[in-house]
């Protein structure tokens, strides 16, 4: 039998959730990312996929002028360094050095790939919209790359702060 609650009761039954990071660079280079749990895959041909993110985070400012993002997906052994990128601005200092993650260039956008993730795609904006207090950034995969296999990923069961627990990556 349904109950009519609030929305913030309701909306805890949705998870677990997926997690990914959202990678980004400022003007001289420097590299930023954000936990995300707001990441979908919106189109097949082209392939895109879009992020949803607060417009009071770095990211967005980061993501917005330079146009440009990695969706990594991180693995297991990323549990800590997300709970870093996912509770630290890389407005306040280099978080990414406190994450302690490998991040290598990318081949086509100046956003870094994240090494020891599932898999990165890269992603050129071609749409936004302003969602509430968010912006969901749509963005065409222009390269995509993976990890080995079987690397396990990591999900959110929320609360505050958010929990993370690590499944099964399907195999291929
Ligand atoms: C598991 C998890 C999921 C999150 N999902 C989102 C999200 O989908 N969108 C968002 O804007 N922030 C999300 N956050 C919060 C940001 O990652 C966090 O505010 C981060 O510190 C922003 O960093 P920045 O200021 O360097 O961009 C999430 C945090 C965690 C831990």
């Amino acid at each position: 039998m349904l109950k009519k609650v609030p929305y913030n009761e309701a909306i805890a039954r949705k998870y677990p959730e997926q997690v990914g990071w959202a990678t980004c660079v400022d003007d001289a280079g420097n590299p930023n990312a954000i936990a995300l749990g707001w990441v979908m895959c919106t189109s097949i041909s082209p392939p895109m996929l879009a992020i949803s993110v607060g417009l009071t985070r770095y990211s967005h400012e980061l993501i917005d002028k330079a146009g440009e993002f990695v969706v990594a997906f991180p693995s297991e052994e990323m549990k800590d360094a997300t709970m870093v990128v996912g509770t630290k601005s890389g407005r306040d200092g280099d978080k990414m050095a406190e994450a302690g993650v490998h991040l290598i260039p990318a081949t086509v956008v100046k956003a870094p790939l994240v090494d020891d993730a599932c898999a990165n795609f890269e992603c050129k904006v071609t749409g936004k919209l302003r969602t509430g207090d968010h912006t969901i950034f749509a963005g065409e995969v222009v390269a995509s790359h993976v990890g080995p296999q079987g690397a396990r990923r990591i999900y959110s069961i929320g609360g505050d702060p958010e929990r993370l627990f690590s499944a099964v990556q399907p195999t291929d």
